[in-house]
């Protein structure tokens, strides 16, 4: 029977042997896959493992800071590298959803290759991509995915870079991910972690991004996400998160009219992301929430929250 402590003996042996001596390059997402990757292999190579971590400006309020301290906690040999004006910037004006993602993936790959030529001796890239990666990476070349949305967690780096491939995840899913993280002693919070998207924040702010939109964003996130996890609520759920809609509505504060901006919260159940129904959050956390919203963050008017499932819906709105 598959069991974590048996997964971890037999992958890092398996890893060692693989690599031996060389150089890996790791790019740290935040996220459980990435993580659990990356302590796998700094356990087979130690320091021959060169994780870099990539702050793209439109992480969770504090996550940038936070994360690449919890890294170099866990002791990882993590670079971290704020480049949130470089994608900011190249952002700027553009309101296509595909396009976007688009310039996030190509900035991502031109300060990815930057930071992975100064790692001398490269020979591996290692990636934290899993199971269900790989069946949705097969199906898109044919199945609806293919023209919906460009994700690029797989196969996503150019042929120049020369690295070969590690990925020692590639057999697992995510339950399975959590369980492996956990008997090599990743913090729960680590673990626990919602999926969040490459694109980050860009994606749930509908039409163009600026600097502004993703401080207003990154607020409004923070109450939601903290209120879900204060009420107990947040490990109930397999992802949420708040939306910036290009709509503007009429509010009353005191009694001045106000003109301003309006933000939807999703939270969905889902196994894998590939369907997913939304959450039945206490309308009394609702409330409390939506009232919090308002008031604490300047430019935000009303909050609605939404209620479709996947399919039709994609659990993200762009
Ligand atoms: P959708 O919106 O397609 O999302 O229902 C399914 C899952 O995929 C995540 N997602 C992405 N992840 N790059 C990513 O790394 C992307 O471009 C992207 N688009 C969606 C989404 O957050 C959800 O977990």
């Amino acid at each position: 029977t598959w069991t974590p402590a048996a997964f971890v003996e037999t992958t890092v042996a398996g890893l060692k042997e693989q690599i031996g001596e060389d150089k890996v390059i790791l790019g740290l997402s935040g996220g459980v896959d990435s993580t659990v990757a990356a302590v796998l292999l700094h356990q087979a190579i130690g320091e021959h493992l060169h994780c870099i971590f990539v702050n793209n400006g439109l992480l969770r309020k504090h996550e940038y800071e936070e994360v690449l301290e919890q890294y170099k906690h866990m002791g990882l040999n993590v670079k971290g590298v704020d480049a949130s004006a470089r994608f900011l910037d190249a952002l700027k004006g553009e309101d296509d959803p595909e396009k976007k993602r688009k310039i996030i993936g190509r900035v991502f790959i031109e300060v990815f290759d930057d930071e992975a030529h100064k790692v001398e001796d490269a020979r591996w890239l290692g990636q934290g991509t899993i199971y269900p990666d790989v069946i949705e990476s097969v199906s898109a070349s044919g199945g609806p995915s293919a023209t919906i949305k460009s994700h690029h967690n797989v196969g996503g780096l150019p042929d120049f870079m020369k690295l070969k491939v590690v990925e020692p995840l590639k057999m697992l899913f995510k339950d399975e991910v959590r369980r492996v993280g956990a008997s090599l002693g990743i913090p729960d919070e680590r673990l626990g972690r919602h999926p969040f998207p490459g694109p980050g924040l860009a994606i749930r702010i509908l039409g163009d991004v600026s600097p502004e939109k993703v401080a207003i964003l990154q607020e409004v996130d923070h109450l939601f996400i903290q209120g879900l996890r204060d009420w107990g609520l947040y490990d109930q759920i397999w992802q949420a998160g708040a939306i910036l809609l290009p709509v503007h509505s009429v509010g009353v504060m005191g009694d001045e009219r106000t003109y301003e901006k309006c933000v939807a919260l999703r939270a969905v159940e889902s196994t894998d992301g590939m369907t997913a129904d939304w959450v039945h959050l206490p309308y009394e956390f609702l409330q409390k929430i939506s009232n919090e919203i308002i008031n604490k963050v300047p430019g935000v008017n009303r909050v609605v929250y939404d209620i479709s499932s996947k399919p039709p819906a994609t659990i993200e709105w762009e």
